[in-house]
């Protein structure tokens, strides 16, 4: 009989123990933090449009570095240029409650609703490159645009002897890297004895640049150099200036610097220079872990920039600053 007892207390406690009941408080603690560990968090990343190569390498630096870490699952939404439809996939992010956002904006007034309700409802939002209105939100990644254009202006300055007849294709103005890019460069040529000529938004399509430039080709019989906000823009400009026989009177300035569109560009002297523009496809997986584990971050990451010309680009450019 007593030993039938023992037999069950036994078994009593072995089940006990395999159900977790037996163990210290300690032991059930760690044992929840390697469950939360091993957990899967989402990022929702919004991209306003991938039909521009930059924003196809920023893509591919996130997935670059989310394929790193297994805890993590990005998915992808392209707004295609469109801020209503962009401002859809936000809330939509927010219905499907994932873990965090991440945000390239197309524009910013349009974007800046959306990503303050994600933000208000405990959903971090991680804004990338060009930037929304207010601070409602968790940290902004990007380069400098204001310095990147004043050293724009500054370069140019030199390189033309102070002065000179020069076109300036503008990003589209209702982003703030358009905005930005445009006064930094007029910052960077105050003191000179340089002319802007003509301007337009050619809303960083080379298309749109191209058919800018045949109108500033058509009115101004000298121009000196192209100043475009992105290497697409000051490549259209080219093709502009070369349909018109014109392409060896001017030379042709650019920002983004990726390593299969405006550098390639510079080294067969399309591009006289351009500015380096940071994807912070990286940075933005790296915040967004340390986010996810709950370490705070910077409110404004800026990322550094290099231009490169001819002369310097076996180099490997010049940091700007
Ligand atoms: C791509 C792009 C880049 C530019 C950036 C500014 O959409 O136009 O060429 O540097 O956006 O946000």
């Amino acid at each position: 009989m007593m030993r039938r007892y023992l037999l069950l207390f036994g078994i009593f406690i072995a089940l006990m123990n395999a159900s977790g009941c037996g163990k210290t408080e300690q032991a059930k603690a760690s044992e929840k933090t390697k469950e939360e560990v091993g957990r899967k968090w989402t990022i929702g990343m919004s991209q306003c449009n991938l039909g521009e190569p930059w924003r196809v390498q920023m893509n591919q630096d996130i997935k670059n570095e989310a394929g790193k870490y297994p805890e993590i699952r990005v998915v992808y939404k392209d707004a295609q240029n469109d801020s209503l439809k962009q401002r859809a996939q936000i809330e939509e992010f927010i219905n499907a409650g994932v873990d965090l956002i991440i945000v390239s904006p197309k524009e910013a007034a349009p974007l800046t609703q959306p990503v303050a309700a994600a933000y208000e409802k405990g959903i971090p939002v991680i804004v990338l490159d060009r930037r929304v209105l207010g601070d409602k939100y968790t940290s902004f990644i990007g380069a400098d645009n204001k310095i990147i254009g004043k050293a724009a202006g500054q370069w140019i300055v030199k390189k033309l002897g102070g002065k000179g007849k020069v076109v300036e294709l503008k990003g589209l103005m209702t982003s703030t890297p358009g905005q930005d890019r445009h006064t930094g460069f007029r910052e960077g040529i105050a003191d000179s004895a340089i002319e802007v000529i003509f301007e337009a938004d050619m809303k960083w399509l080379e298309p749109a640049a191209r058919k800018e430039m045949e109108s500033a080709l058509a009115r101004f019989p000298q121009i000196d150099l192209v100043y475009a906000h992105n290497d697409p823009g000051a490549h259209g400009a080219y093709l502009a200036a070369m349909a018109a026989n014109r392409e060896k009177e001017m030379l042709f300035v650019g920002i983004d610097a990726l390593p299969q569109e405006g550098k390639i560009y510079v080294e067969q002297g399309i591009l006289a220079a351009s500015f380096e523009y940071p994807t912070g496809g990286k940075e933005a997986i790296q915040s967004a872990l340390e986010i996810l584990s709950g370490i705070s971050v910077s409110k404004e990451i800026t990322l550094p920039s290099r231009v490169f010309t001819r002369e310097n680009i076996a180099q490997g450019g010049e940091l700007i600053q």
